[in-house]
């Protein structure tokens, strides 16, 4: 599976995932495309051997057909966590149709499409609806497709417990919304590794596979452990319906992407861990990695980025 697209490769779990590409194909002959809207932000990616970075409008069909010719699989990781109704359809709903149809035209029959636990056309957030959507439009388009739905990914350069963990390194308390909500998070390079073996494995080809981790944890218990783990413990108070949905309103309104919406809040109404009725990484021979273990790695005093830290200052970086 030498020639491989990844729309949204430049992200959080694209990044992570391109990686592990290169090492399964070791190289060689190996061809990874990874379009971006601003490739400059994506040096990252460019690094890696045989990752072509390319500046590409995927919601244009000339240019997604073009990216597509020649290929042998393409995995989508486009998504979006805040926007209006017209944003997720067209990022969720009519890019995968978009995408159908690139394929239908140049010939590639095999997709890995990156979803969500939770989604359905009757979710309460238009985040899930909208991911409902799009997989019902790739699963009506005849391909060979996998999909994966996983619960919240944690890993270096999550917005998860990375987030927590700066916010508590900054205020006294943690105001917080939906405290009880429930998750069972999965490490990214799992997620990662799971979407390269369902390139591998045809045998993936119609299932739906959700991506946990081995514990289930409710929102308060993980803002917790990122406090912990990053040396910043801090009270957690939980918040009252309408006093989360006040904030998460007030959030939205500051400029930038927002740290949480309504829609978020309205997202977490589900559960998003295993729900049984899907084969889950188990069924990849993957044993997820447990928060336990990574958080540690990355949120740690002295890790993550922090880990460069004595050199800029002796370069007067900091
Ligand atoms: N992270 C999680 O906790 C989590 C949990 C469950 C499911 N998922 C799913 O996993 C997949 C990957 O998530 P991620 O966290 O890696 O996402 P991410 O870091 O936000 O990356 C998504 C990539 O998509 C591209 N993109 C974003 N908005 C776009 C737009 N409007 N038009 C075109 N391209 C756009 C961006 O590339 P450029 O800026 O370079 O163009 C970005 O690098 C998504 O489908 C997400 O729904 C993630």
């Amino acid at each position: 599976m030498p020639n491989v697209l990844v729309l949204g490769g430049t992200g959080f779990v694209g990044a992570t995932l391109c990686e592990k590409l290169v090492q399964h194909y070791g190289g060689g002959s190996a061809r990874i495309v990874v379009p971006s809207r601003r490739p400059a932000r994506a040096k990252h990616i460019q690094m890696l051997p045989t990752v072509e970075l390319v500046a590409a409008d995927v919601h244009d069909d000339e240019q997604l057909t073009r990216l597509l010719r020649g290929c042998d699989a393409v995995v989508n990781l486009v998504a979006i966590l805040h926007g209006s109704d017209k944003a997720f359809d067209r990022v969720h709903v009519q890019l995968p149709r978009r995408l159908a149809q690139a394929c239908a035209a140049t010939g590639v029959r095999r997709v890995v499409h990156v979803s969500a636990l939770g989604v359905d056309a009757q979710a309460p957030s238009r985040y899930l609806r909208s991911k409902a959507a799009g997989e019902a439009v790739l699963a009506a388009a005849g391909l060979d497709l996998t999909v994966l739905r996983p619960s919240v990914i944690f890993g270096e350069g999550d917005r998860f417990l990375t987030l927590f963990a700066r916010l508590q390194s900054i205020f006294p308390v943690v105001p917080l919304a939906c405290a009880d909500a429930r998750f069972q998070p999965v490490w990214v390079d799992d997620v990662a590794l799971a979407i390269v073996r369902c390139l591998d494995d045809r045998t993936t080809i119609g299932e739906t596979l959700e991506c946990c981790g081995p514990e289930v944890y409710t929102l308060a218990q993980l803002v917790r452990i990122a406090g912990r783990e990053s040396g910043h413990l801090r009270p957690v108070i939980g918040l009252p319906a309408w006093l989360g949905r006040l904030q998460a309103a007030l959030m939205e309104m500051l400029p930038g992407e927002p740290l949480m919406s309504r829609d978020n809040l309205d997202s977490m109404r589900v559960a998003s861990v295993a729900t049984g009725n899907r084969p889950g990484l188990a069924r990849l021979g993957i044993r997820p990695a447990s928060i336990e273990a990574i958080a540690p790695l990355y949120l740690g005093e002295g890790q993550g980025p922090a880990r460069l830290d004595h050199w800029r200052a002796a370069v007067h970086r900091r």
